[in-house]
Formats: structure tokens, sequence, C-alpha cells
């Protein structure tokens, strides 16, 4: 039986400090999008990333379905776009983007996207585990918007090019 009681393990993993994607994708015509923190990357060569979504999560079932996603990386000064994609069933209007070569959106000023098509999922307790393979990424120069034990904030770097 686990020993840690799952206060103690959001608290403490809530330590473990992560920048802030959107997730994306088009599914039957409609965007979505979700603020997701479990961005983790798999593999260089092929170029793999993995995002974990629950199982609840309107945008991981359109992911199901549409096999492609985007993920973007947000920069610092795009707190309001993690809160805005941060509610269920949060829709585009308003927030400006361009479809990616699939139709996932693309917002601007992220700091990378990665444009990908599913290639495995797996089902870990409420969430599911989805795997990507990279078709398509971009980037442009800034610092990341950060998230720690619940906050966000920005990162303290020093003698790093932002390039
Ligand atoms: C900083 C932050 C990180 C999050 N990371 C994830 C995540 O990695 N996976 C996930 O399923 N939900 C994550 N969420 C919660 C979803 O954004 C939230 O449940 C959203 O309402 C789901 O919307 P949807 O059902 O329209 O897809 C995160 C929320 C915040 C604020």
């Amino acid at each position: 039986m686990p020993t840690v009681t799952s206060d103690e393990y959001r608290d403490l993993i809530g330590r473990f400090a992560s920048g802030v994607t959107v997730v994306t994708t088009l599914c039957e015509g409609i965007p979505y999008g979700t603020t997701a923190s479990s961005l983790t990357s798999v593999s260089l060569t092929p170029p793999l990333l993995l995002v974990c979504m629950n199982r609840s999560s309107a945008t991981g079932r359109a992911i199901a379905a549409s096999r492609h996603f985007a993920v973007n990386v947000l920069a610092e000064h795009q707190a309001e776009l993690s809160h805005h994609f941060a509610r269920q069933g949060s829709t585009f209007d308003g927030h400006p983007f361009r479809p990616g070569d699939r139709g996932a959106p693309v917002l601007p000023d992220a700091l990378a996207t990665f444009e990908c098509r599913v290639t495995d999922e797996v089902v870990a307790g409420t969430h599911v585990v989805i795997v990507g393979e990279v078709e398509r990424a971009g980037g442009r120069a800034g610092l990341p918007l950060a998230y720690f034990r619940g906050r966000f904030g920005r990162l303290s770097v020093s003698n790093i090019s932002t390039d």
C-alpha cells in the first residue's frame, strides 16, 4: 500500500519545477487546447515527446481521436494563456493562432512549438500518457514561463543565451 497520501504527493511533486505548455489539436474541425506541464522529452532519434492528459480532458479525448497534436511552450509573458487554457472546455475565441500542418493550433509568441503524430498511448491511473513523434518544430528567442508549487513565475538564469 502507498505510504504517501495524495496531498503529500501533490505537495512534494510540485517541487519539481517545470515549464508550462498549451497542448492543442484539431478534431472534426474544432480546435482544442489545454494547459499542461507534463511535457517530457523521450527520445532524440527519432524525436519523441510525451504529455500526460487526464482522462477527463476534452483535449486529451480529441487527441485520441485526431491522432495528432501540437505542444506550445509558453514564454514568460504568456501566463494569461496558461490560466485561460486551464479552464475546462476553453475556446480559442480572442486567442489568435495559426493552424499547424495537420491543423493543430500553433500559438504565436510561443517559445517553441512541436507538431506531433501520436505513436503510443498508455493508460496510467487517472491519466493517459500520450507519446508523439515530432513532425515539425519551431521556436523563437525568449525565456520560459515557469511553474513551481502551484505558482507561475520567471526562471532566474545567469550567463545563458536566450536565443
Ligand atoms: C500549470 C498547469 C499544468 C497542468 N498540466 C496538466 C497536464 O499536464 N495534464 C492534464 O491533463 N491537465 C493539466 N492541467 C489541468 C488542465 O489544464 C485542466 O484540467 C483543463 O481544464 C482541461 O481542459 P479540457 O478538458 O478542455 O482539455 C494543468 C493545469 C495547470 C494550471
